[in-house]
């Protein structure tokens, strides 16, 4: 059982106090104070899309210090989180019980992308079946960890995402200033859905139409 100290209750409070109005001072505050990786810009822009949503259904891969934020952000609607390390898993968790996650397993390594690139169907990733059951209205893919060859990659995650999204959705990809996540994103979203670019952070809007050839592999 997570026990809280006074300074664990104060960061938390400034998520809480944060996601009532996520104003570009208030999300720094919540940065700094949590540790949180996602630039202040990168959050807003985020929260700003799942706010004009209204409560939807949210997918998100990996756990951080800013789950909570998102989660209560979309606390009408349905926040799921996808997370690979069992250690960190257990922390956020214990840390916020609220939070919704299941624990995957990628088995990839960032070093295969070109040939799992070549070979789509590898690219499937065991979910649960709530997860796969439904078409998601927003998709963030911030892990796994890929920033080397040893590290699992986020090219299952990317993929995932393009199959999961709802048409119309909106997803999210951070990190794209590296090769693999650009390369991803741009084969599998589409570089036609691509509406803003800020920092590291990538924003494709899906089209309306059901879904094509691009997406559906
Ligand atoms: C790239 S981080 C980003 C998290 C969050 N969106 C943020 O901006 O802070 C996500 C992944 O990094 C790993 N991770 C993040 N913080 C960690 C920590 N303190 N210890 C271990 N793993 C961590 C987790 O496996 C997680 O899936």
């Amino acid at each position: 059982m997570h026990k809280e100290t006074l300074l664990q209750r104060f960061t938390t409070m400034s998520i809480y106090n944060c996601a009532v109005q996520p104003r570009r001072s208030k999300i720094l505050w919540m940065k700094i104070t949590n540790l949180i990786q996602l630039s202040i810009s990168e959050i807003s822009l985020i929260a700003a899309t799942l706010q004009k949503r209204g409560p939807c259904h949210t997918l998100i891969f990996g756990l951080g210090n800013d789950s909570l934020f998102w989660h209560l952000l979309n606390q009408d609607g349905h926040t799921v989180f996808l997370e690979n390390n069992l250690i960190w898993y257990e922390k956020v968790i214990s840390k916020h019980p609220q939070v919704q996650a299941h624990v995957v397993q990628y088995n990839t390594y960032r070093s295969q992308w070109q040939t799992l690139l070549a070979n789509p169907a590898t690219l499937n990733l065991a979910l649960p079946v709530e997860v796969t059951a439904k078409r998601w209205d927003v998709i963030l893919v911030d892990a796994p960890n890929g920033w080397r060859d040893n590290q699992p990659g986020r090219m299952k995650s990317i993929y995932m995402a393009s199959k999961l999204i709802r048409p119309g959705g909106d997803v999210f990809v951070h990190d794209c200033n590296r090769k693999v996540e650009q390369v991803y994103a741009s084969t599998f979203l589409g570089d036609i859905h691509l509406t803003a670019s800020i920092g590291r952070l990538r924003h494709f809007h899906m089209s309306d139409e059901a879904p094509s050839a691009l997406t559906r592999i």
